[in-house]
C-alpha cells in the first residue's frame, strides 16, 4: 500500500493529491469511478482524516473530482474528457461475472491494518514469522545451484524432481506410498482444495467440514455452490458419527478434515475416530479430503498418522503444504489422488495458470533432498513450542481464569474460549486500536465466544505485551 513520504519538504496534502491524480491518469480510477472515502483513506495511509480532506478539496477545485451528498467521491467525466458510453462500464462487469462470495468483513479489516504498515503485534496471520524459515539454507542453495538454461514452461502436474522429492518424504515423514505420477503440485494446498472444489463438485452438492473450520476455504465452498453440513470439532478432534444421519438426509459427497493440529482448534484426532471415519466413509464411498499442513511442527518430534497412511482403499485425497514448515511464499502445496483425479485436475490447472514458475518448486526439491531439512525441523519445533509457552505464560499472567484452551502439541494456533464472551467486532477494533491483532472465533463459522491467537507470528520478545494489550482490549469490549 502506497504511503506518503514524511521526511519530504512537499505537504502531505500534496503528496496525496498527486498520487491520486496519478492514479487517475493511468486509468485506474477511471472516469465516474468511486474513490475510498476520505475516513477509509486516511485510514489506510495512517494520516489525519484532515490531511485527506485537504488534498480532495484540491482535486475538486482543479474539477477532476465531484463530491455529490449521499454518492460519495467519484472521478469527473467531464473533466476527463471521456463519456460513459465511450469506455467499458468496469462495475457492471465486476458485478456481472460468476457470482463470488467475498471474505468476512472482519478478516478484510485484519489484512487491510496489516498491509497498512503501522506496526501490531501480529497474533492473526496464520504463518511462521520469517526468521522461522531456512532463510540460510535457501540462500546457500541458490548460491550453490547455477539458474539452469531451462526456464521454459514445466511440466502443469509439478516438476518431476520435486514430485520425486515429495515421493521419499511422504513416505519417510508421512508413512505415505506414493509414487511421483500420482502427486500433482499446487500453488499451496490452498490451490488443491480450489481444484477439488470446482473440478469434482458440483453446485448444490452437499459436503460436511468440520465447525469451526479452516476460514479461507469457507467464501470458496459458497462460490462453489456447495451446501456445507458441520461436524462438530470437540477435545478428540471431529466427530465422525454424525456423518451417517447427514448422509441419509442430503448424501454427502465429500468431507473436508484437518485431522492433526487443526486450523483453528490444535486439536489431533483421537485414533479411534480416525478409524471409525476411515469406515463410515469407505462404507459409504463418501471421499476424505485430509488437509495436513501442520503434522511437520510437532513439539515431540513424534507427529500423529497421517490418514492416508491407514487408508487401505483409496478413500482419501490427501493434501499437503511446505508454507507452514518452510515459507507460505514458496507457494508450494501438493495432492496425492487416484491417477484418474490427477491427470483430471492437472488438466484443469493447466487451464487455469499452465503450470507453477518453476523456481520455487526447484528451490523445494533440492531443500527436502538437503541434510539442511531435517535440521530446520528441528530448530522450527524447538521455536515454536518456546513460542507457545510464552503465549501460555502472557496469558496465566493477564487473564487468570478468564480463557480456556486445549494445550496444542503442534501446529502455530492457540484456541481460546472465553469466559464472558463480548462483542467479536468489538473486541477486534478495541484490540486494534491498542496496536495488537488476532482472529476472533466467529470467523471460522463457529460460535462466539472464541479467539484464535498464531503464536508463530509474532517475535517472541512482543508476545507478552500483545497479551497485555489484548487484555485491555477485552476489558475494554466487556465494558
Ligand atoms: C488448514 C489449512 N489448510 C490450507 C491452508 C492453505 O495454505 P497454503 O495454501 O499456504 O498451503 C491453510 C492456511 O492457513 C490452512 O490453515
Amino acid at each position: 500500500m502506497w504511503q506518503p513520504d514524511r521526511s519530504s519538504k512537499q505537504p502531505l496534502y500534496q503528496q496525496i493529491a498527486a498520487y491520486i491524480e496519478q492514479r487517475i491518469s493511468y486509468g485506474e480510477f477511471p472516469p465516474g469511478s468511486l474513490l475510498p472515502s476520505e475516513r477509509k483513506f486516511a485510514e489506510q495511509i495512517n494520516v489525519n482524516r484532515s490531511t485527506v480532506v485537504q488534498a480532495y478539496e484540491e482535486l475538486r477545485a482543479s474539477g477532476m473530482i465531484e463530491s455529490m451528498v449521499g454518492s460519495g467521491t467519484r472521478v469527473s467525466k467531464s473533466r476527463w474528457g471521456a463519456a460513459p458510453k465511450d469506455m467499458p462500464d468496469w462495475l457492471q462487469y465486476v458485478d456481472g461475472g460468476a457470482a463470488m462470495h467475498p471474505h468476512q468483513s472482519c478478516l478484510r479489516l485484519i489484512r487491510q491494518e496489516l498491509d497498512s504498515g503501522r506496526p501490531l503485534i501480529d497474533f492473526a496471520s496464520g504463518e511462521l514469522s520469517p526468521d522461522l524459515s531456512p532463510n540460510e539454507a535457501i540462500r546457500q542453495l541458490l548460491s550453490e545451484h547455477a539458474l539452469h538454461e531451462d526456464l521454459g514452461y514445466d511440466h502443469p502436474q509439478g516438476y518431476v524432481p520435486l514430485r520425486q522429492a515429495l515421493a521419499s518424504y511422504l513416505k519417510q515423514y508421512r508413512g505415505i506410498r506414493a509414487t511421483e505420477s500420482s502427486i500433482l503440485v499446487t500453488s499451496g494446498s490452498h490451490q488443491s482444495l480450489y481444484l477439488i472444489t470446482k473440478r469434482l463438485l458440483s453446485p448444490g452438492d452437499a459436503v460436511a467440514i468440520e465447525d469451526p473450520s479452516y476460514y479461507y476455504s469457507l467464501p470458496m465452498f459458497h462460490t462453489a455452490g456447495l451446501r456445507l453440513f458441520r461436524l462438530p470439532v470437540d477435545e478428540k478432534g471431529v466427530c465422525p458419527e454424525g456423518i451417517l444421519s447427514l448422509h441419509r438426509e442430503h448424501q454427502i459427497r465429500m468431507i473436508f478434515v484437518n485431522p492433526n493440529y487443526h486450523n483453528p482448534t490444535g486439536r489431533v484426532l483421537d485414533p479411534a475416530r480416525r478409524e471409525r471415519l476411515l469406515e463410515i466413509c469407505g462404507h459409504l464411498g463418501i471421499p476424505i479430503v485430509e488437509d495436513d499442513p501442520f503434522s511437520l511442527t510437532s513439539f515431540t518430534g513424534n507427529p500423529p498418522p497421517s490418514l492416508k497412511s491407514n487408508d487401505a482403499g483409496s478413500t482419501v485425497l490427501y493434501i499437503g503444504s511446505l508454507s507452514k514448515i518452510v515459507a507460505s511464499g514458496l507457494r508450494i502445496g501438493w495432492m496425492v489422488a487416484p491417477q484418474s483425479v490427477v491427470s483430471r485436475l492437472t488438466d484443469e490447472k493447466q487451464q487455469m495458470d499452465f503450470g507453477l514458475s518453476v523456481l520455487p518448486q526447484r528451490i523445494a526439491a533440492q531443500l527436502l533432498a538437503s541434510a539442511h531439512f531435517e535440521g530446520h525441523l528441528l530448530r522450527l519445533r524447538k521455536e515454536l513450542s518456546h513460542k507457545r509457552n510464552l503465549l501460555l505464560d502472557a496469558l496465566h499472567r493477564e487473564l487468570p481464569g478468564e480463557l480456556s484452551y486445549t494445550l496444542p502439541q503442534g501446529g502455530l494456533h492457540l484456541w481460546c474460549r472465553m469466559r464472558r464472551p463480548v462483542d467479536d467486532d468489538r473486541l477486534l477494533e478495541e484490540g486494534l486500536r491498542r496496536g495488537v491483532v488476532f482472529v476472533p472465533g466467529s470467523v471460522y463459522g463457529s460460535e462466539p465466544g472464541y479467539v484464535r491467537f498464531t503464536f508463530a507470528r509474532p517475535q517472541p520478545g512482543q508476545i507478552g505485551r500483545g497479551i497485555a494489550l489484548f487484555a485491555e482490549a477485552l476489558r475494554a469490549a466487556g465494558r
